[in-house]
């Protein structure tokens, strides 16, 4: 448990059993605090009582971040062993909840990135390789490299600075007028639409050498960055302005955006080439939160620097609770080989009842089954909320708590965007595709299950955006393709592959829809407004539906038409409440 997403993860005899965020129950995104319900939550999925956990794993060793935070970010020998010699629980409240919770736990702490780099190793298809954990900061790390197999896992190199790759993404990311550590994505969605102008002016302010080991070379530390003043300064050194949150996106903006994210691709390549040669190992695993950069991870593996790239759908902080669970179990089992089934990471809970008022909006589907029918209404233009099973763990929605559309349609992009989910109007969709049809529309062969891969669209499906088309709304509109709202204005799109065996239900859904339209392919954007942490039960599946202009509504094997009766009014009064995490 712990991280940025507060999570928490249960393993009953060796065997990984359930795993959920605190978002998802506390509705505030990316919450942090200690998961009192997403523990619960494990312990009522898998019907275990709190008395008979033996043990449990923080993701983190407090007592190292402390010393961490208490000397301003300077790598200090000293602090480090000592942090290393006593308690690490003491500096932190960690071990008193715990012990309240689980009166008969024995307490561990794991070190934050071999937390990560355990979660995507167990859940990876290698039996040995090497790994790259680029985050934010774990303890007083910035990135970790090793090796990891069945038995061991080491570390071989550490970048000992918080100043480093992830912290400088956060700060361009709060220039731009986004949260940190929760919308990098935005960047990474607005960076296709510039040039990569800026670089040297990011330069001014770190120092790189050949091997990815990045440095911010001006006091700007993790804790530091929110103290007045600081951001401001940090725009000055590198001569770009501030955008404030209410400002229009622009070209200056997507040409910032364009700069970090190819100053971030240069560098992680630099570092995956370090790696590559001191590990000696064939395939790579890329974890931590900068893994959640799927468009560098894409290219990553698209590079063959390694012979193939693993970027794990729980390597961020949404997994860490899992990872320091699993290096609990790997001392247990003491080298023996295993490995983790996620059963398509749907770890969470059930969404529950229906409220009751929602029955007189239930839509009959004569002769058809649910897939059958919602495929149907995705033909004809409608909205779906697709609600199914046990809930997706992680940021990206999978087809358990998703909201799915028809990526054909021309301007389904702007209506999503602007009725539905209220974000940016410049940032696409993700498509699921069939597994099995991938290939013949984006230019790879290998699967991105869980979306952690961008991929390009093949020539041959591409329309050619006109020369001179520079507008970056006029880009948006233009018809790049026939699936337009899936597709980045370069062609990239940010892929899920739905293979049968491991998302049944989703790829009969798609099934459904390719056997309708000829097109294997639909819009999956996670069940959410901006700012709203993805919906987990039914009834705030029903809450979203009302409140926005999706058509349908499907929960497990019922379908709801939206009763449209609430004012737009009461719509943005509702929407109100989760714009502050926007
Ligand atoms: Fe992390």
């Amino acid at each position: 448990m712990l991280g940025h997403d507060g999570n928490a993860a249960l393993l009953v005899d060796g065997r990984l059993v359930a795993s959920s965020q605190e978002e998802r129950f506390t509705r505030v995104k990316h919450d942090a605090d200690f998961p009192v319900q997403g523990l619960a939550d494990c312990l009522a999925q898998a019907g275990v009582r709190a008395e008979d956990v033996s043990t449990c794993v923080f993701a983190e060793k407090p007592l190292q971040s402390l010393f961490q935070e208490r000397t301003f970010g300077q790598s200090n020998l000293v602090w480090r062993i000592l942090g290393r010699l006593l308690n690490p629980s003491l500096g932190s409240d960690y071990a008193a909840k715990a012990r309240q919770l689980f009166p008969n736990a024995k307490l561990q702490y794991a070190w934050h990135h071999l937390s990560h780099a355990e979660a995507a190793f167990r859940t990876s298809p290698y039996e040995s390789a090497a790994f790259l954990c680029l985050d934010g900061k774990g303890e007083e790390v910035n990135a970790t490299l090793g090796i990891v197999n069945h038995r061991e896992i080491r570390v071989l190199e550490e970048l000992p600075y918080e100043k480093g790759l992830g912290l400088l993404y956060t700060a361009v990311t709060e220039l731009l007028g986004f949260h940190s550590f929760g919308s990098e994505y935005k960047v990474m969605g607005l960076a296709p639409y510039g040039e990569p102008k800026y670089v040297a002016h990011l330069e001014k302010v770190c120092a790189t050498d050949g091997d990815g080991g990045l440095k911010i070379s001006w006091p700007l530390g993790f804790k530091q960055r929110h103290e007045p003043g600081v951001l401001e300064e940090f725009g000055r050194r590198v001569g770009l302005p501030l955008r404030r949150k209410e400002d229009p996106t622009t070209q200056l903006h997507a040409d910032i955006a364009a700069s970090i994210q190819a100053l971030f691709e240069r560098e992680l390549f630099k570092m995956a080439r370090r790696l590559k040669r001191i590990s000696g190992e064939e395939n790579m695993i890329f974890c931590g939160g900068c893994a959640q950069n799927c468009v560098a991870a894409g290219k990553l593996r698209a590079a063959n620097i390694f012979r193939d790239v693993f970027n794990s759908p729980v390597g961020g902080d949404m997994g860490s609770g899992m990872g320091a669970a699993l290096l609990h179990e790997r001392t247990v089992r003491k080298g023996q080989a295993f490995k983790v089934d996620a059963h398509g990471f749907y770890l969470g809970p059930e969404p529950g009842p229906m409220p009751a008022e929602a029955g007189q909006w239930k839509v009959e589907h004569p002769g058809e089954d649910v897939q059958q029918a919602a495929a149907r209404l995705l033909a004809e233009g409608k909205v779906v909320g697709w609600v199914r099973g046990r809930m997706e763990l992680g940021a990206r929605a999978l087809g358990a708590r998703s909201i799915l559309a028809d990526p054909r349609v021309g301007d389904m992009q702007s209506v999503l965007n602007l009725k539905v989910k209220f974000r940016e109007s410049f940032r696409p969709f993700a498509p699921a595709v069939l597994a099995e049809d991938a290939g013949e529309w984006f230019d790879t062969d290998r699967p991105s299950d869980f979306m952690q891969y961008t991929a390009y669209l093949v020539p041959g499906k591409r329309h050619p955006i006109p020369a001179g088309l520079n507008d970056m709304k006029a880009r948006l509109d233009f018809r790049r393709c026939d699936v337009p709202s899936i597709i980045h204005v370069d062609y990239s799109a940010r892929l899920q592959t739905v293979r049968k065996e491991v998302h049944p239900d989703f790829h009969r859904l798609i099934s459904e829809f390719k056997k309708r339209t000829g097109v294997p392919i639909v819009i999956n954007t996670s069940f959410n407004v901006s700012g709203q942490p993805i919906v987990r039960t039914a009834e705030e599946a029903w809450l979203c539906l009302q409140n926005t202009d999706m058509d349908y509504l499907v929960v497990n094997d019922g379908i709801y038409r939206n009763p449209n009766q609430k004012t737009r009014e009461e719509k943005l009064q509702w929407l109100k409440q989760f714009a502050k995490h926007a």
